[in-house]
């Protein structure tokens, strides 16, 4: 076993899930180039988290403050802890923190589990939009749409298996350079679509509202549970705390400077982000609803523009085809951890080890389904104040987000800034700029560690 697969046993991911075979180094297969490796870890990165997920927890959590704690936290969190676990896996230091790996596949299976119930509401919306659902349809007709599609199990789980079979295929073939081409053009796709939401927000006569919303700070609208979502949703929309990036940055040609890579990425990722709150928000008030509407927002914003404007169906159909791809790429790439596990630990074919893991996953989906119907008032852990109205699904959502990817980020910039060795570091992150390295270690030492637990501790009290 090569010292490659040990580190992926340990709970890494994507051996081809991305990699694109074209040079090897000491057997291990290398990207083709650096921008194969950003347009894979952008796949990873830009998903649901950017698009559903970023726009309905700023909402939620009251706007500007929360964009600003979020923005922070990618910087000081999310970018030392991306490259420098790049980084770790590199110089094979990983294998003794393995069980940081551990924490990551099972935070890597619950995210899966009901990431595949709101593929599924995108594939869903691919249909409507194309059947011209939304044309000319008022704000009520498209939220009673959504309404529809969540009170039914049925159509539920027919979404969530289609997304887990598009995922399952996929990963089952151990996809190479196909997947690179399809991001590679996808990708940009999907950008450019966001502008062309971005400019239909701008004729609304609300745009100046919803920007207002997104950029001007009131922190006496966020809630010190509002910083720890901020702080979760760095790490989940970054797809950190779970060796994803450390495995995709293990195909890394040595010369490639990983400092740039993961300001790249996270760069990439963060536009995506703010450009979905761009377009939302201005008909989220344009069109008199509630920022704060919960993970329904996006379904119950963006039709309202798909149907106004001129070629809404196209640009419609085309989105959540966008939106299901960007999904689709970020769910691979929490699929293959539990895959690799599995193949390591059973032997057992590729094949059999994603079914088990896919259908555990899909089973486990259930759960996230009839939390949003039929058991909608069962909470859990509804004895516990904070709690109270949670259902499994938020649980889930909850328990990775906030919880486990913080912690296992937490762990990781402790062991990465006092453990590696510093030349070894500023060689490998290809500063070239002796202050900018120091503040970037000192970042890594204390900073983030002291953040995330008092984030942690401050949410406890
Ligand atoms: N980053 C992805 C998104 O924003 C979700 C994800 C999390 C993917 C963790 C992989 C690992 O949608």
């Amino acid at each position: 076993m090569t010292e490659l697969t040990r580190n992926q046993a340990a709970g890494s991911a994507a051996t081809d899930t991305a990699a694109t075979h074209t040079g090897t180094k000491a057997g291990h297969p290398m990207w083709s180039s650096r921008l194969a490796f950003i347009l894979a870890a952008s796949g990873s990165a830009v998903g649901l988290g950017n698009i559903w997920k970023f726009p309905y927890i700023t909402g939620e959590n009251g706007g500007g403050a929360f964009v600003l704690v979020y923005l922070v936290c990618i910087a000081l969190i999310g970018i030392p802890i991306n490259s420098m676990r790049q980084l770790a896996q590199r110089d094979g230091l990983s294998r003794r923190w393995a069980w940081i790996g551990g924490m990551g596949m099972l935070s890597s299976y619950l995210i899966l589990s009901f990431y595949s119930v709101i593929g599924g509401w995108a594939l869903a919306y691919v249909g409507k939009s194309a059947g011209g659902l939304f044309v000319g349809a008022s704000t009520e007709q498209i939220g009673a749409q959504f309404g529809t599609l969540l009170s039914d199990p049925y159509s539920l789980l027919l979404w969530h298996s289609v997304f887990m079979a598009l995922v399952i295929t996929i990963v089952a073939r151990g996809v190479t350079s196909g997947m690179e081409k399809a991001i590679n053009i996808l990708m940009p796709l999907l950008f450019l679509l966001l502008l062309v939401m971005v400019g239909y927000a701008l004729s609304t006569d609300h745009f100046a509202e919803g920007f207002g919303f997104l950029f001007t700070p009131d922190f006496s609208k966020l809630s010190t549970e509002g910083v720890l979502t901020a702080l979760g949703h760095a790490f989940f929309t970054l797809s950190l705390g779970m060796g994803v990036m450390m495995a995709y940055g293990s195909y890394l040609p040595k010369h490639v400077s990983i400092a740039k890579t993961a300001v790249t990425v996270s760069v990439v990722d963060t536009v995506v982000a703010l450009l979905a709150g761009m377009a939302i928000f201005p008909i989220v008030f344009s069109s008199g609803l509630e920022p704060g509407a919960g993970p329904g927002l996006i379904f119950n914003t963006l039709p309202i523009a798909f149907g106004q404007m001129p070629g809404g169906v196209l640009f419609g159909t085309l989105f959540f085809i966008l939106l299901v791809v960007a999904a689709v790429t970020s769910a691979i790439s929490l699929l293959e951890p539990v895959v690799e596990w599995f193949e390591e630990q059973k032997g057992i074919s590729r094949l059999r080890c994603t079914l088990i893991g896919g259908i555990g996953v899909w089973a486990l989906g259930i759960l996230s389904i009839l939390s949003l119907n039929e058991w909608s008032g069962f909470h859990p852990l509804g004895f516990i104040s904070r709690f109270e109205n949670k259902t499994l699904f938020d649980l889930f959502d909850y328990a990775t987000a906030n919880l486990m990817m913080p912690l296992g980020g937490f762990f990781t910039a402790l062991f990465l800034g006092w453990f590696m060795s510093r030349q070894a570091a500023a060689n490998e992150l290809s500063f070239g700029n002796p202050p900018a390295f120091k503040l970037f270690i000192f970042v890594l030492r204390f900073i983030t560690p002291a953040a995330v637990l008092l984030v942690f501790v401050y949410n406890l009290l």
